[in-house]
């Protein structure tokens, strides 16, 4: 069942209930003003940081679950309504919400009223704009009344929801014309304010939430709406808000339009207030006020929106045979990579803004989904990431953006990180050509006394791994790799303790983790990311550091055969006992999914390969997905961690991490099987779940970080209960991984060191497919022939009509076009 449907031409997805399973939303902003809303007009905003810089309040975990947002409400003649059906829920004669590239349209219409919002964040801006159209669609005269609303948070998020006994005594506001500004704390040690205004004069306002809604009321019957009045109310204390006051009076087809700004300010400490001292100082307010204050304004700045977003998906733009991939790869796959680029997993419906901050990890992978995209950014989050590094190659786990800092609270030790920064160091190189990043001098530990260069960043990594092996010469698991929730050195009996942090007195001496507990997984990813470290040390000519760090490659692949390969998969682990983890001798857990797409990728043996991927096929995969391990747990292994603490089916115990499955799909392609890959890819790209949005429940555009697996409910004796079922959408790796695997494995558009390469492995129904790619300067016009049907092999390509060797098309300075003709077979 569907719930609404995608408009490709617009690049938007249509709602056209507002009952949809679960809120679906859309992000606005991608600098320093971010807001979210959902189709009911849910969210907050927040300046860069969703915990320290709040500016409108969320309740977490709420009854029902989407309260709380910014609101207009209309009062015509006794009938209550919102243009977004909530909170009121009165029943609306026509409801649509469109979510695009960076606004959301919500329309409403009740009576004969017609409500029409556009939301947006415009370009270098720090605030939200909404445009509101109302139009009478009657034969007769309309007067009515109409209200804005807008709570505010009184700025750090934790603090708002659990300081109540400070909190409720410091709200504060000012008013002035039809402008409500939120100043708590500006008279003292803050220099920023919020304020919420309209293009037009005001019959009244209420800041003063109580006035407002009344006592004993919610956000779905404010006390000022059901009288149809206001109260002029000024807040001191308790919870400040902001509400707009409008009579208005509509002739038969006459239509007005009303345009508010939700803004953050930060002002010089010196010129805070005005010559009173104690007045703020509105001149930056007014200024972005100014900015959109007319309908013509707001046009403006949606139309440069657009040309942002034309710019920024006209970079990749492919046209296969499959509706459902070319709007995941033209539209949303590439926009939910810049999301996860600009949130990392920082504020979403599933994660609350005030809990970790960046991932290290994270934050190298989401690089991959976007590095075409906005390259200079990437750069600048790369020389960030690699500061918080520290000069032995280990990592801190997490940093926070606010003050671009290492997070002493999580600390390090995790096994894959260093890793991943090989990893998305090179995509950057291979995208741009820009080698100048390996001189580039970066801190250790934000440390500027301890700058090396970026190469010395990438060395250390590489042999952060190489200096940590244990008994069989596989990489130490440490306190967790990848997967967070296998925890090796833990041995967890305390309700509490956190898995990744907390420290085991048994392994204290030895450093805080096991010397005997190794991860597979990071063997293979070490063998999969190692030849881009051996390629750049080839391209700088440094050859015996090549040679020497390609036999440290070598060798761990023969380490892998010799003591990680179980016969028809690769092995997940020791324990800390020395005992095989993900091996057909296991009770539970016999197989895991990580380590098999790498280990494939790294061409470590290729009869292991085809084992390995038909193990997959008849263990892992379901129609909704690749579950993580097989068999589920099914009891607390408390050598495992936090992995046997969920139910099975759920997160880690055999969900469907959307993520690694695209480990997969990359890994099917790479090994020829085109056809496998595309189901995999297809049982999970949401454009392909949008016909089952009842079951999946979460946004059809977006990829989710889980889906239920096939054991979800076997804890209760409903096994398939939820099987099906996404949970965490928008802030996940799965969005980068998805679109590595669509754009450069499947379809194989792949940049590398010295050029574009291009291998497709495609399902062997299709024709072929055509593509265009702007590349270092110059536009790629790709075509693909496929006559034999084959999944994969290119059999000539033919660059401006001259026939190359390979499937790599040379980079040539200068040249603005480059026509790519490729036969497969
Ligand atoms: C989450 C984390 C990610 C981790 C994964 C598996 O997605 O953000 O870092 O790798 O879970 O545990
Ligand atoms: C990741 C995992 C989650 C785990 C968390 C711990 O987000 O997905 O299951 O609890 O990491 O930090």
């Amino acid at each position: 069942m569907k719930f609404g449907h995608f408009d490709d031409a617009n690049r938007e997805y249509v709602i056209e209930t507002p009952r949809t399973p679960y809120p679906w939303i859309n992000y606005l902003g991608t600098q320093g003003f971010f807001s979210l809303i959902s189709n009911t007009a849910g969210g907050y905003s927040f300046y860069k940081d969703a915990r320290l810089r709040r500016i409108t309040r969320y309740r977490y975990n709420n009854v029902p679950i989407d309260m709380g947002g910014r609101y207009f409400y209309i009062n015509d003649n006794g009938t209550i309504w919102n243009p977004g059906w909530s909170p009121v829920k009165t029943e609306l004669d026509a409801y649509e919400c469109r979510h695009g590239m960076g606004y959301t349209i919500i329309t409403g219409k009740k009576n004969n009223l017609k409500a029409q919002v556009t939301f947006f964040v415009p370009q270098d801006y720090d605030g939200e704009v909404q445009q509101v159209v109302l139009t009478n669609e009657g034969s007769s005269d309309k007067t009515f009344k109409f209200w804005s609303f807008a709570e505010w948070c009184l700025w750090d998020a934790q603090d708002d929801c659990t300081n109540f006994q400070r909190n409720f005594s410091t709200g504060r506001v000012e008013i002035k014309d039809s402008t409500i500004y939120h100043k708590t704390e500006y008279r003292d040690r803050r220099n920023h304010y919020a304020f919420y205004s309209v293009n037009d004069k005001i019959d009244g306002y209420d800041t003063d939430r109580d006035t407002f809604i009344g006592l004993y009321n919610g956000f779905h019957n404010p006390q000022a709406v059901l009288d149809g009045k206001c109260g002029n109310s000024l807040a001191d204390g308790w919870s400040p808000i902001a509400s707009h006051f409008k009579e208005i009076t509509l002739k038969a087809g006459e239509s007005k339009t009303l345009v508010f700004v939700l803004g953050y300010v930060e002002m010089p400490v010196d010129k805070k207030f005005e010559a009173d001292g104690k007045t703020i100082n509105k001149e930056k307010a007014l200024a972005m006020i100014e900015k959109y204050n007319t309908p013509e304004k707001f046009a403006a700045g949606m139309k440069e929106l657009r040309a942002y977003w034309d710019k920024l998906l006209g970079i990749l733009n492919v046209n296969t045979p499959e509706d459902k991939v070319n709007r995941m790869v033209n539209i949303w796959n590439q926009y939910q990579c810049m999301v996860t680029f600009n949130l990392s997993r920082s504020a979403s419906y599933f994660e609350s803004g005030i809990g970790r901050g960046m991932g290290f990890r994270d934050s190298n992978q989401d690089i991959l989904g976007f590095v075409h995209q906005i390259p200079d950014r990437a750069r600048e989050r790369l020389i960030d990431i690699a500061s918080t590094q520290l000069e032995d190659g280990g990592c801190y786990h997490q940093y926070q953006p606010l003050t671009k800092k290492g997070n002493a609270d999580i600390g390090g030790d995790f096994s894959d990180d260093p890793l991943w920064m090989i990893l998305s160091v090179s995509a950057y190189i291979k995208e741009t050509g820009d080698w100048s990043i390996l001189d580039a001098k970066v801190p250790y530990d934000n440390d500027e006394s301890k700058a090396k260069s970026m190469l010395d960043h990438l060395t250390v990594s590489f042999y952060h791994i190489v200096n940590n092996l244990g008994p069989h010469g596989l990489p130490l698991a440490m306190r967790a790799d990848w997967n967070d929730c296998i925890n090796l050195s833990c041995f967890s009996d305390t309700p509490g303790e956190s898995f990744q942090t907390y420290t085991n007195p048994k392994f204290k001496a030895e450093g805080g983790y096991s010397k005997v507990a190794e991860s597979v997984f990071v063997a293979a990813l070490f063998t999969y990311v190692g030849p881009n470290f051996v390629g750049i040390l080839n391209h700088l000519g440094k050859k015996d550091e090549a040679a020497k760090a390609q036999a440290e490659i070598d060798k761990m692949k023969k380490v892998m055969m010799d003591s990680a390969w179980d016969g028809n998969w690769f092995m997940r682990a020791y324990d800390a006992n020395g005992q095989k983890m993900g091996s057909k001798e296991c009770e539970e857990g016999q197989i895991f999914i990580e380590p098999q797409g790498f280990a494939i990728m790294s061409d470590i043996d290729k009869d292991a390969a085809k084992k390995t991927l038909a193990a997959i096929d008849e263990r892992l995969n379901t129609k909704h997905g690749l579950v993580l391990n097989n068999p589920a747990f099914s009891k607390y292994y408390i050598q495992y961690g936090e992995i046997s603490t969920y139910p099975g089916g759920y997160k880690e115990n055999a969900g469907i991490f959307t993520h690694n499955n695209a480990w997969i799909i990359c890994a099917a392609a790479y090994a020829g099987e085109g056809d496998q890959a595309f189901k995999y890819y297809s049982e999970i790209a949401p454009a392909y779940t949008e016909e089952t949005s009842d079951l999946h429940k979460t946004e059809p555009y977006v990829y989710g970080q889980m889906i239920g697996g096939k054991d979800a409910g076997s804890d209760i004796g409903q096994t398939e209960k939820n099987f099906g079922q996404g949970k965490n959408s928008w802030l996940t790796g799965t969005a980068a991984w998805n679109m590595v695997a669509i754009s450069q494995y499947i379809l194989g558009i792949q940049p590398d060191f010295d050029g574009l390469k291009v291998d497709p492995s495609i399902p062997a129904n299709w024709d072929g497919f055509t593509a265009t790619r702007l590349f270092r300067g110059a536009k790629y016009n790709i075509t693909i022939k496929n006559p034999s049907h084959v999944c994969k092999g290119v059999k000539s390509l033919v660059v401006d009509g001259q026939a190359v060797e390979g499937c790599v098309v040379p980079f040539v300075e200068g040249k603005k076009e480059v026509n790519v003709e490729i036969t497969l077979g």
